[in-house]
């Protein structure tokens, strides 16, 4: 059994202690399928305010809801629409601190209140996007987005994403 340690202190030592795990978790284990449900799983453990937490994978120009954690979610999302399509149109993280505030977004869960998606891109490409959700407003900050930002990073270069389906 794997297990999940809590992390403390300021914001970056939380990280610092979410990247060590992250890299047990990957260590030795390119799966795409394994690593996105372990870091969706440790994500929503440490983060700390978070209600969902998880991806959707891009197959034939729509995003299609992958491993998560959190209570079930909308399955479909074209690009352009929302704030994960809005993150794969523009292939750039979206920062919503509001998401009420954020024209079409998408409400899942009626507790969310800020919300941040990060692409996952590989040569280019965007195969995905890591979404966050929190029942705070103002989650996530510059910090928060640069961390996760490497996170997703790890996550990239730690998985053989071959056979990831895109239809
Ligand atoms: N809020 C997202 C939809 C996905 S759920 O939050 C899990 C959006 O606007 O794209």
């Amino acid at each position: 059994m794997l297990s999940i340690q809590q992390v403390e202190g300021d914001k970056n030592s939380r990280y610092e202690g979410i990247f060590n795990q992250a890299k047990g978790l990957f260590h030795d284990e390119r799966d795409w399928l394994a690593n996105m449900a372990n870091s969706a799983s440790l994500l929503y453990h440490t983060l700390g305010e978070v209600n969902w937490v998880g991806y959707y994978l891009l197959k034939e120009n729509e995003l299609v809801l992958g491993p998560f954690m959190g209570l079930p979610a909308c399955i479909r999302i074209g690009i352009g629409q929302g704030v994960c399509g809005t993150a794969v149109k523009e292939k750039r993280t979206q920062r919503v601190p509001d998401v009420h505030a954020f024209p079409g977004h998408i409400a899942c869960d009626a507790a969310t209140r800020s919300e941040i998606v990060i692409p996952i891109q590989v040569n280019g490409n965007v195969l995905a996007v890591l979404d966050i959700d929190s029942p705070q407003p103002e989650r996530f900050d510059q910090m928060d987005q640069q961390h996760l930002e490497s996170f997703v990073q790890l996550l990239t270069e730690s998985t053989d994403w071959t056979h990831v389906p895109t239809k």
